[in-house]
């Protein structure tokens, strides 16, 4: 295999970060390299105070103190990084098109070209390029454009080896994967490269467990999983409305199915629907890619995970609106979480922006409390979907008109005391799933609220007993009367 003794990312987001980190500290022989263009971000990393970190993952901050300085170094210069690494990783953000061709539905890969323009420019040697970041399938081949119309002598491989890792559990999922995959290009060199990064790998992760395939499969691989996860959130979600309807139970229901081991019971918990920054987006670009490739049926199918997400969103808001007498306006719903879920502060596509939204519509007053997710953050969320609205054809908040920022910051209140966000509230809604919240004086909450005192459980977590019989007005997604 290529000798590899330096090896750098280009983006050091939530997955780029945590990665890179668990490399280092499963291969101290091996220089690593973090970089990125955002200077906040890399100062966050090099922040002596391990809580400044710009993500938070439980175990995350031991692991960059062991290695950071050691074998693991961020900085903003890239130029540097990729002269000195033979591997170059990237993993820079994918985001849905915002704008022209393909706007709300293709991924947008101009971080990645960019990238590749970089690399190719200021490359010095022979390369490997990894593929960290979700891609369409078929991008191997546009970055291997790019990289041999760039005529400096310099040879490149590129494999594609996407990142399975879930937010919230991050290190122990990079620990201790249940699988990694690695595609590459079916000659000689690039079965070099191949073994170059199995290298890698095989410090922690057991032989059996590397799975090596052609690039494309590995490619689709990666938008396969996430849709084929989605896809289970959402049968269960649909499920919970029917639940509802015909007093079942959809935790019973769950646990039902789930003991069936060709259904399994992992990911079967029903919800106020999904979020995160990658499922909705990559089924967006699958969509995108089957319609591409003429397979419209195929392309349909996909599309309803995502509708029945939005449905399920809208449903929950519906609920609160519907049961608090036909209007929320003037009345004050308390948010117990904000992030997409627990153990992340990562709020991109949080179910609860788009319940706040639909709540801000109909004129209420939200008070937020979330462990681990900055007021900033929470009103940045809000203004980017007043902002991109009508981008997003697909999600029902084209339904309604965008609220001035100034009038938001009047209704939306972030509280550092849960107690303080849930003092004098009409109704409580549980929007992630945060373990604190079970431990809550729940006892204390119902004296200190308006009555009849609501509680909105969209994530199942607190005793509906326990509720019941302090004197909550109860609704549980899914639970049936
Ligand atoms: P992120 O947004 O947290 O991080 C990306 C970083 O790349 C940002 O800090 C940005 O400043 C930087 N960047 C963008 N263009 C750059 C350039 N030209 N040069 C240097 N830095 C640049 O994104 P995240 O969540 O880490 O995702 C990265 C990729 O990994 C995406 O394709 C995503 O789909 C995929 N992925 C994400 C997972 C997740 O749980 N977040 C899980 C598995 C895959």
């Amino acid at each position: 295999p290529n000798k590899v003794d330096a090896i750098c990312c280009i983006g050091a987001g939530y997955v780029g970060g945590p990665t890179m980190a668990v490399i280092a500290k499963q291969c101290p022989h091996l220089k690593v390299k973090v970089v990125d263009v955002n200077k906040d971000r890399i100062a966050a990393w090099n922040d002596k105070c391990l809580d400044n970190l710009p993500i938070y993952e439980p175990g995350l901050s031991e692991v960059i103190s062991e290695t950071r300085g050691r074998n693991l170094f961020f900085s903003t210069d890239i130029s540097k990084a990729i002269q000195e690494s033979q591997m170059i990783f990237i993993s820079v953000n994918t985001p849905t098109k915002t704008y022209g061709v393909g706007r709300g539905m293709a991924a947008d890969l101009k971080f990645v070209e960019l990238c590749a323009r970089q690399i190719a420019e200021l490359a010095n040697e022979d390369k490997i390029i990894v593929e960290k970041s979700t891609l369409p399938v078929r991008t191997a081949q546009s970055i291997k454009q790019i990289l041999s119309a760039y005529q400096n002598g310099c040879q490149f491989r590129v494999l594609s080896n996407p990142e399975f890792l879930a937010e919230g559990t991050a290190i122990s999922d990079l620990l201790n994967a249940d699988r990694v995959l690695i595609g590459s290009e079916d000659d000689e060199l690039g079965k070099r490269a191949e073994e170059a990064l199995v290298d890698i790998y095989s410090h922690w992760i057991p032989k059996e467990r590397i799975i090596r395939t052609r690039i494309w499969s590995s490619e689709l691989s990666k938008l396969t999983a996430n849709a084929f996860l989605a896809q289970r959130v959402s049968s269960i979600n649909a499920i919970s409305a029917l639940c509802e309807q015909t007093g079942a139970d959809v935790d019973e229901v769950a646990h039902a199915i789930g003991m069936d081991s060709r259904i399994g019971s992992k990911f079967l918990k029903s919800s106020v629907g999904f979020g995160g920054s990658c499922f909705q987006k990559d089924i967006l670009n699958l969509v995108y890619l089957c319609r591409h490739f003429n397979l419209p049926e195929v392309a349909d199918y996909w599309e309803q995970v995502v509708h029945l997400n939005d449905y399920q969103k809208h449903r929950f808001s519906k609920k609160i609106i519907d049961t608090l007498f036909n209007t929320v306006s003037g009345k004050k719903i308390a948010f117990l979480g904000w992030a997409f879920k627990k153990n992340t502060n990562d709020t991109r596509e949080s179910a609860a922006i788009y319940i706040a939204d639909e709540l801000l519509q109909d004129r209420a007053e939200i008070h937020i409390y979330d462990p681990q997710v900055s007021e900033e953050k929470i009103f940045s969320d809000l203004e980017f979907l007043q902002n991109n609205r009508r981008e997003y054809h697909l999600n029902n908040t084209s339904r309604f008109e965008s609220i001035k920022m100034d009038r938001i910051r009047k209704l939306v209140h972030v509280h550092s005391d849960p107690y303080a966000a849930m003092h004098k509230a009409h109704a409580i809604a549980v929007l992630t799933e945060w373990d604190e919240f079970k431990t809550y004086d729940w006892q204390r909450i119902y004296k200190d609220m308006l009555k009849p005192a609501f509680t909105f459980d969209g994530r199942n977590i607190l005793s509906k007993k326990m509720l019941d019989e302090i004197g909550f007005e109860t609704y549980n997604i899914g639970k049936g009367e």
